[in-house]
């Protein structure tokens, strides 16, 4: 293949770079490249946010973008989350992400796309294992085994190739976890059975939870915006709604499983839930959505501690070298550390957002 670009590195440790950008609170990320992959020309993008607890880890989203920017702020935000993440699920762990620019409406043939792949298996190598990069939303194993030929440094390739996997069974299987802890705070039993759950996308994790939730006998809404799915609400006798008619619909559990942002200052108002638990990451549109959420009385199981299965299965298998068995008991310690901010936001009077950093900062802390 040809190669398209020039390679350029802008190393954005200087928060010059940055100005004029809404990033969150002032530059907090020990160190950022981005680069013009020197296969591809596209964007390529590593943001360590700390390594305070650790070695930093976090996925490579490959995803399309209006302009490097917005893949930038992406990954400043995304990689910061993974800190809290990791800090409040107990791993000894830091925070990054990896960001593939790809231009909106562009699609990568395959050999573009492995390419790609191994821009960022290069760049990833660079941090000399300060930082490790897994799946993330458009990347799976397979892609993993791709940044594989570059660099050791890259979680979940497939089972049999030395990796633990796809990590999204774990992801679900701590969302599950989250759910009975929120049941449990709205209605004193942990029990799904009989409960009302909208999800909404219905992708590797979303159908995962949705099945789950339909084992255990729950009452589904389905929505996705790709149509296509309603086999999926069919096949588990759901219902099937527009992504907007889902998220407002009246049932116990709101289950954002698709992009982040979902709740917004507009949409709050007219939510008909009693509570939101989800896989999303990034869920509130702006953090003073998390107080809109409390005004109106609706529980909100902050994003990084309901979907933090994924990252704990691949280091507890992957880094600390422990059995299925024991990964699996720290994914569902999500109901108690759940359970526990659900208690501290009540008895402080703060939101569960607040009582969640507040654990994520006290375990950054006492560990630094
Ligand atoms: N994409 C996962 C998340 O957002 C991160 C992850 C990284 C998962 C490494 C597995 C391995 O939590």
């Amino acid at each position: 293949m040809t190669e398209l670009g020039v390679q350029t590195t802008v190393v954005a440790a200087n928060p010059a770079v940055l100005e004029g950008m809404e990033v969150p609170v002032g530059f907090s990320h020990e160190s950022v490249v981005v680069r013009s992959g020197q296969r591809t020309g596209l964007p390529i993008i590593v943001a360590v946010h700390s390594t305070a607890l650790g070695l930093a880890v976090g996925g490579c989203r490959v995803w399309e973008y209006e302009r490097w920017e917005d893949g930038l702020r992406d990954a400043l935000r995304l990689s910061e989350g993974m800190t809290r993440k990791c800090a409040a699920a107990g791993l000894p762990n830091g925070g990054g992400k990896t960001v593939v620019v790809v231009p909106t409406g562009r699609t990568l043939t395959a050999d573009e796309r492995h390419a790609a792949l191994h821009d960022v298996g290069d760049l990833v190598e660079e941090f000399g294992g300060r930082y490790v990069t897994g799946p993330d939303a458009g990347t799976g194993p397979a892609d993993m085994v791709a940044i594989g030929e570059r660099t050791e440094h890259v979680f979940c390739r497939p089972e049999g190739t030395g990796g633990s996997g796809d990590p999204s069974p774990f992801t679900a299987m701590g969302v599950v976890a989250a759910l009975r802890s929120t049941c449990q705070a709205l209605s004193g039993s942990s029990a799904l059975a009989g409960k009302r759950f909208a999800v909404i996308g219905t992708g590797h994790v979303g159908e995962q939870i949705a099945r789950q939730l339909s084992e255990a006998g729950a009452d589904l809404i389905l929505s996705d915006v790709n149509p296509a799915r309603r086999s999926l609400a069919d096949e588990l006798g759901a219902e099937f709604a527009e992504p907007d008619i889902a998220a407002t619909a009246e049932v116990d559990v709101l289950v954002p499983a698709a992009l982040g942002g979902l709740l917004t200052r507009d949409l709050v108002p007219r939510l008909q839930c009693a509570a939101v638990a989800g896989a999303a990451n990034n869920q509130l549109a702006e953090p003073s959505v998390a107080g809109l959420l409390r005004e109106r009385d609706i529980l909100w199981a902050p994003d990084y501690i309901a979907n933090a299965g994924g990252v704990i299965n691949a280091v507890a298998r992957e880094i600390l070298g422990e059995e299925p068995e024991t990964a699996v008991k720290r994914i569902e310690s999500i109901f108690d550390t759940l359970t526990d901010i659900f208690a501290a936001a009540a008895r402080t009077n703060v939101t569960t957002s607040a009582a969640a950093d507040e654990l994520a900062q006290i375990r950054l802390a006492a560990q630094l």
